[in-house]
Order: C-alpha cells, then structure tokens, then sequence
C-alpha cells in the first residue's frame, strides 16, 4: 500500500518553509503537479522557480489559504475545482503554534490554533477522503510534533491539537487501510533551524528540515502508522511510551518551573511578555524546557 506520489497531484498545506518546503523539494522530481498552500502566495514564489529550475514539466499551482480562517478551506476547495485539480495525496503540514500561560493568551489565538491545528486538516481530510476512496488510491501524511507524547505547560493548546492529529490520524487509518489509502502521522522533535541543502551532520537530537522531510516521506511510502524522525528523538520517543504518566507530569512541572522564571525575568514581567519559545526544544513550535 503506497501512496500514489509518482506521477500524482500532492496538496502541501503549509509549504514556504521548514518540512513543507523540504517535502515539495523532494517530492518535485516525481509528482506531476504539486499544489502548495500557505498564508500568503508571495512566500511561495520563490520555492516555485527553484522548482521548475530543476523540473521544467513539474506543474506548480500556488494558493493562499489562512487555515486559522474557517471559511479559507472551502475556498481552496473552490479553487481546486475551478481547475479540476484531483488531488492525489494531501500532506498536512502547516505549523500554527502559541506559548504562554493558557489564562494569559488571547482567546482568539487560541481559536486560530484549534481551527488551523484541528477543524482545518479534519476538513480538508473529510473533503478529499471520499474521491480518494472512490478512486481507490491516495494518501494522507500529517507533519505533527512530538508534543503529542507530553504535558506541555506554557503550550496547552499547542499539545492538545497534537493529541488530537495523532488519535485523527491513528484512527482514520485503521477506518481507511484495506481501500489502499496509507494515512501516516509524524510526531516531529527539534529540528535545526536551517534547511539542510547539503548532507549536514547534526547533533543526536537535532535533524536537520531534510532529514525529518526525507525520514517522513521514506515512513509514509512504506505505510507506516507513526513516523518519529530522528535516531535520538525516537528513541526519546519511545523510551516515554514506557514511562509512567506520573514521570510525564514530572516533566511538565519542570518545563513549567522554567517558563515562569523565564517570566519573571522577562522585562516586561508576567501577563504581558513575548513568550519564551515552550517544551520540545525546537523552533517553530513550543518548547518551554530549559
Ligand atoms: N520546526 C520544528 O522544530 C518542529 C518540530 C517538531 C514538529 N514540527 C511540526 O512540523 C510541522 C511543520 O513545522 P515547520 O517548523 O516546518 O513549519 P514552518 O517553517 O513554521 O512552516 C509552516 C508552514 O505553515 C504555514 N502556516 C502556518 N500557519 C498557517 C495558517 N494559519 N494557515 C496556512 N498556513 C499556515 C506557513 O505559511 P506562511 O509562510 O504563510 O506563514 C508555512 O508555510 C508542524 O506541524 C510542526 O508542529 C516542527
């Protein structure tokens, strides 16, 4: 059970940067068309000529889509049909984060956040799910963190939307295996704030935005349920799975005795600080240890 990446039609949800952009990078020497999806067209444009540089014949099609926006999915729906795009594999990748104190967000941050985290890739999943099963082929890869395995105080929400990416995705897959549509989910740890466009080496625990890209993609062709990338942060990983919950909230408390002296530190003091980065340690989502 392969998800029909060659020659197909692949949907990135959050492609200008990190994992997204690294994914269509990989994926442009055998797709047929990628549709790359982010908040704005512009951050798009210059991915697209590197692309077609290398992959004349590639089709590209770039959208804008806010998926904190509840009505942006149903445009892009629109727009796909307008150009009878069929999509082939759909990659949930956009990464919408938060951190702070749960009391102190705002409310409608956190309502982006479920919306972009949660409402939007169980729409755009439950939009492209049916033709895939009446075509009998297709995949769906969802870019999530390893926040799902942790209490991650300082990213309540954050952590909670992962939870729920994992379950969707645990879940649906068992629904959906025998019509062929592979349905995987990563469980990403740090990663190095460059992309890697060469072989670089990096720490144990630190991957390089290729190497979780490659790892993801090599996971989803093999139809695999959960993909952790990254020796170090699998093992990490996996090595949790066996602990007690109570070790779990141990290291939240401790996570959270960080962020609140970071706080208290903070020139602005509480309430009205730039939050600290929270837990996982890794840029582009929460990390509150320290
Ligand atoms: N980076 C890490 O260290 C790390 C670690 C573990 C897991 N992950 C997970 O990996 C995935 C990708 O992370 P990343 O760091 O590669 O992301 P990134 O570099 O921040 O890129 C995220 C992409 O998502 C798009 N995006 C963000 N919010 C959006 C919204 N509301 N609507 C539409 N598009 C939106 C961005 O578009 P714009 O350019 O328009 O903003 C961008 O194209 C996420 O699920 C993240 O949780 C990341």
């Amino acid at each position: 059970m392969r998800p029909p990446i060659d020659n197909g039609t692949v949907l990135i949800i959050g492609a200008a940067g990190g994992i997204g952009r690294e994914l269509a990078r990989l994926l442009s020497p055998r797709v047929r068309t990628l549709v790359l999806v982010a908040r704005e067209v512009e951050a798009l444009k210059a991915l697209r000529e590197e692309l077609l540089l290398r992959n004349p014949t590639l089709g590209v099609m770039l959208r804008a889509c806010r998926l904190d926006d509840p009505g942006a999915v149903d445009d892009l729906f629109a727009h796909l049909e307008r150009h009878y795009v069929r999509v082939d594999v759909l990659i949930n990748n956009a990464d919408h984060s938060s951190s702070g104190l749960y009391a102190e967000e705002r409310w409608k941050r956190i309502e982006e956040l479920v919306h972009a985290n949660v409402l939007a890739p169980a729409m755009l999943t439950h939009r492209l799910l049916g033709p895939m099963l009446e075509r009998g082929r297709g995949g769906i890869l969802t870019i999530g963190s390893g926040a799902a395995r942790l209490f991650l105080p300082g990213a309540v929400t954050f952590a909670a939307t992962q939870r729920f990416l994992d379950g969707f995705s645990e879940s649906l897959r068992l629904e959906v295996k025998d019509a062929g549509i592979p349905v995987t989910f990563v469980a990403a740890g740090p990663l190095a704030l460059e992309p890697a466009l060469d072989e670089e080496v990096t720490p144990f625990f630190e991957l390089s935005l290729r190497q979780c890209a490659r790892e993801s993609l090599a996971g989803f062709e093999r139809g695999e349920a959960l993909v952790y990338p990254g020796l170090g942060h699998r093992w990490m990983m996996r090595l949790l799975r066996l602990l007690p919950r109570s070790f779990k909230r141990g290291l939240g408390r401790l996570a959270l005795g960080g962020l609140r002296r970071k706080l208290l530190l903070s020139p602005s003091g509480p309430g009205t600080h730039e939050p600290p980065r929270p837990v996982l340690l890794a840029q582009g989502e929460p990390s509150s240890a320290t």
